[in-house]
């Protein structure tokens, strides 16, 4: 695809598991354009995290490529900001600290990178924490210095995997208001998984639904961000995404 500037492709994954080698992703075709955002939604163990560690170049596919502008950078780390599912953020390590590490794990220049974070950290409301240690900090406070950090990887393709699932409603909500806006102001490319549905409307220009066993894609959803749905058609939409959810089995019966 010539506008896309993330791709994967024919995607394969199999793990041994006790003796057998269970297929836990197969088929998966994706493509992300610049500036897109992106929702992945799919059942419990569908292999939504999986898909993200070889999108990150952490783990290999056994068959399959990924794609960055058309190069390929399939099992290479270092292209992609990559916030895991359990992230987290070193405890004897101040909020600055934290931040700063992927910058020297890089070894990009240090001074630059703090001036940088300086700028960034009022629009990620940490400006008053960067001496705290995370222990100090409430949930949404660890997940927005977490996305700093992952942002500070250089990288404006963020794949982020459930960053506020362990939040409570309210400070959800307030962080996906806010991660809206943010992905708007730096221009952000974002791969989300979720199982929010109502995260995934809000947010996404467009949700691919991962079926499983195994996992791949079954459906992509297309919104408009100029032009948001009613409220009849976000009932619809999320009655037909809950559905696919419970009875998410892929049926792919090319094998
Ligand atoms: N290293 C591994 N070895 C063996 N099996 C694994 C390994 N990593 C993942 N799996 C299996 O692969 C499947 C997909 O796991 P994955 O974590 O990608 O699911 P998920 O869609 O992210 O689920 P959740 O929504 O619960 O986070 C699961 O059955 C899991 O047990
Ligand atoms: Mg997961």
């Amino acid at each position: 695809m010539s506008d896309c500037i993330l791709e994967a492709q024919d995607i394969r994954k199999s793990f041994f598991f006790k003796g057998s080698l269970i297929t836990v992703l197969d088929n998966v075709q994706f493509h992300i354009r610049t500036g897109q955002f992106v929702s992945i939604i799919g059942p419990s163990g569908c292999g939504k995290s999986t898909f993200l560690e070889l999108l990150a170049g952490i783990t290999t596919p056994d068959e399959g490529f990924i794609l960055l502008k058309g190069n390929d950078i399939t099992a290479k780390t270092g292209f992609l900001g990559y916030m895991p599912q359990d992230d987290l953020l070193f405890p004897w390590l101040t909020v600055m600290k934290n931040i700063l590490l992927p910058v020297k794990v890089t070894g990009s220049n240090e001074q630059e990178a703090k001036q940088k974070i300086n700028e960034l950290l009022p629009l990620f409301g940490l400006q008053n924490y960067t001496e705290h240690l995370p222990y100090q900090l409430s949930g949404g406070l660890k997940q927005r210095v977490a996305l700093l950090r992952t942002y500070m990887c250089s990288a404006d393709i963020l794949l982020l995997d459930e960053p506020l699932a362990k939040l409570d409603a309210l400070t959800r909500s307030q962080l996906q208001s806010w991660l809206k806006d943010i992905v708007h102001l730096l221009n952000l490319t974002v791969i989300l998984v979720t199982h929010d549905i109502d995260e995934a409307i809000m947010l996404s220009d467009r949700i691919d639904l991962m079926g499983i066993n195994p996992g791949t894609f079954i459906e992509s959803i297309k919104l408009d961000r100029n032009n948001p749905l009613t409220a009849e058609e976000q009932l619809k939409l999320k009655i037909k995404l809950r559905s696919q959810l419970v009875n998410g089995e892929s049926n792919n019966d090319k094998k």
